[in-house]
Formats: C-alpha cells, structure tokens, sequence
C-alpha cells in the first residue's frame, strides 16, 4: 500500500537507469506513473513492471526537447491516468568532451536535451497543475557537476547549472500556485550513462576502460559508487508530501564527494 494513493507522476528517461529507478519507486509509493523516454521498447518494459507488480503505468515515447510533444505526454497522462501531480525531468545525455573540441552543433544538443526540455516540463506540468486548480511537484534532475565543473564534461556541467537556476526561479514564480520545484544531484551512478562517460574519458586519455570510474570513486566518503536506488529512495521523498516545506533547493547524493 502506497503513501500517495491516486496521485499521478510522470517520469521522463525513464527506460533506463535512474529514471526507471524512480518510476518504480514512485509506483511502489502508490503514483500512477506515465513512463517517458525517447526509447519506446524501454518505457514500454517499464511500464510492464509496474502493472506486473500491480501499479498503474503507461509509456509515452517522447523527444523531451519538443515542447508539443512534453505538453501532449502530460495531457495524455493526466487524461488516462486521472490526474497530474508530479513531473520528474530526469531525461538527459552527457558526452564527454574537451572544452577544445566542442562545437556549436555539441553545445545546442546538449542545452535542448539536458535544459530546453527541462524548461518544458517546467511549464507543461505547471499549466496542468493551474487548470486542474491545485499544487504539484516538480522535480530536475541535475547533478554533482551542476555544483562545480567537471574537466571532460564542461557544457553537460553547464547544463546542470542551468538546471539548478531553472529549479530555483521556478519555486519563486509558482510557489504562489501551490507548485514547489525541487532537484536531485547524483554523485556517479552506476548507469549506462556513466558507463559512456567513462569510456569517452579513458579512450581520450589512452587510459583503461573503468579507470575513470576507479578515479571519481575515490573521492566518494562512503566508499562506493551511487545505484539508482540511492538516487530514487530522494526522489522519492521530494515528490511526496514530507518534502511540502521544501523549494528551491538541489542537494547532492553522492555519498560524499563534495562538501557544501
Ligand atoms: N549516471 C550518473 O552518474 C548521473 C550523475 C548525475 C546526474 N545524472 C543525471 O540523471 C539523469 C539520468 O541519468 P542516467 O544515468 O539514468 O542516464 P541514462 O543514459 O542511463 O538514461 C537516460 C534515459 O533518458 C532517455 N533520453 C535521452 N534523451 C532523451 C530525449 N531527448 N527524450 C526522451 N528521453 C531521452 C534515454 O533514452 C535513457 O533512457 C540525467 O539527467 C543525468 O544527467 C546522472
């Protein structure tokens, strides 16, 4: 029996990784939860597991940056699943370069997909919120590299700044509605994205597969790397009602890598 039965979450990338952490965790928490991601056979294996083990689900293949396509997967949501209370715009990608070499086509990609589509999911669920006429969560996914610059990762760290602005102009200009607007910032997690990470990294250095992972790890004070539980157990309390008096804010859990 959930803590939240009958509220309605939508979960973008959330085929793999930490969003499908979150999406599960958010059914097991009694949410409805609409599965978003760009991968239609993901989001649809998903929602698979959430109606097998009794949650209500539904996949929506989405390209976050498109803004008509954010609007119409959180009408859709909110029409099949009988409501709107939570966004989680988790959905991001994180190419490592050199600041040296990235391009402009680099730059736009990485700002549509890690911020634009933020943006969206902002404004979509905060319109539903208003016409439904009642308060909502919105929750961002940005990162330890939105606290400080990452070497190799210098405009996904710029995004994941830019997330945290979006998340903390968000919660003044909708707190008056009800809205609060929240983020999480993971440490390394163990997903196929920090996978890529590591092996666009050592390959440019002419290092070992996993000897960037060996090197972000040793900072971690607790002494291993982050699963997407760890990610989705925060996740989880900022999108139920525990977290009602906070907004604004995006702390780390990242087992102790930075100090703030
Ligand atoms: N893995 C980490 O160490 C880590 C650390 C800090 C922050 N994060 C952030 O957490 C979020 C999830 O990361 P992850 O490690 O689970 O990534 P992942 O690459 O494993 O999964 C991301 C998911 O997003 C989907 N996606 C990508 N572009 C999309 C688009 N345009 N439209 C819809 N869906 C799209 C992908 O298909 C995929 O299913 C990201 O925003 C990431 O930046 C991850």
């Amino acid at each position: 029996m959930g803590k939240v039965n009958g509220k309605v979450a939508l979960v973008t990338g959330g085929g793999q990784g930490i969003g499908r952490a979150i999406a599960l965790r958010l059914s097991q928490d009694g949410f409805a939860v609409t599965v978003v991601d760009l991968n239609e056979e993901t989001a649809q294996s998903v929602a698979g597991e959430i109606t097998k083990a009794g949650g209500r689900s539904l996949a929506l293949k989405v390209d976050v940056s498109n803004r008509d396509q954010v609007f119409a997967a959180v009408k859709e949501a909110s029409e099949k699943l009988g409501g709107f209370d939570v966004i989680v715009n988790n959905a991001g990608i994180a190419p490592a370069k050199l600041l040296e070499d990235v391009t402009l086509a680099d730059f736009d990609k990485l700002f549509h997909i890690n911020v634009t589509s933020v943006l969206w999911g902002i404004q979509a669920a905060a319109a539903k919120f208003k016409e439904l006429g009642h308060g909502g969560k919105i929750i961002n996914a940005s990162s330890q590299a939105g606290h400080v610059g990452n070497a190799n990762l210098g405009i996904y760290s710029a995004t994941k700044f830019a997330v945290r602005a979006l998340t903390q102009t968000a919660a003044q200009e909708y707190a008056q509605y009800g809205i609060t607007a929240n983020a999480y910032c993971p440490g390394i997690v163990q997903t196929p994205m920090w996978s890529g990470i590591d092996k666009e990294i050592t390959a440019s250095k002419g290092e070992a597969t996993g000897d960037a992972t060996k090197e972000f790890g040793s900072k971690i004070a607790l002494g291993r790397l982050s699963t997407p539980e760890d990610v989705s157990a925060f996740v989880s309390f900022l999108a139920g009602p525990d977290s009602d008096y906070m907004t604004g804010q995006s702390p780390l859990i990242d087992g102790g890598m930075m100090f703030l």
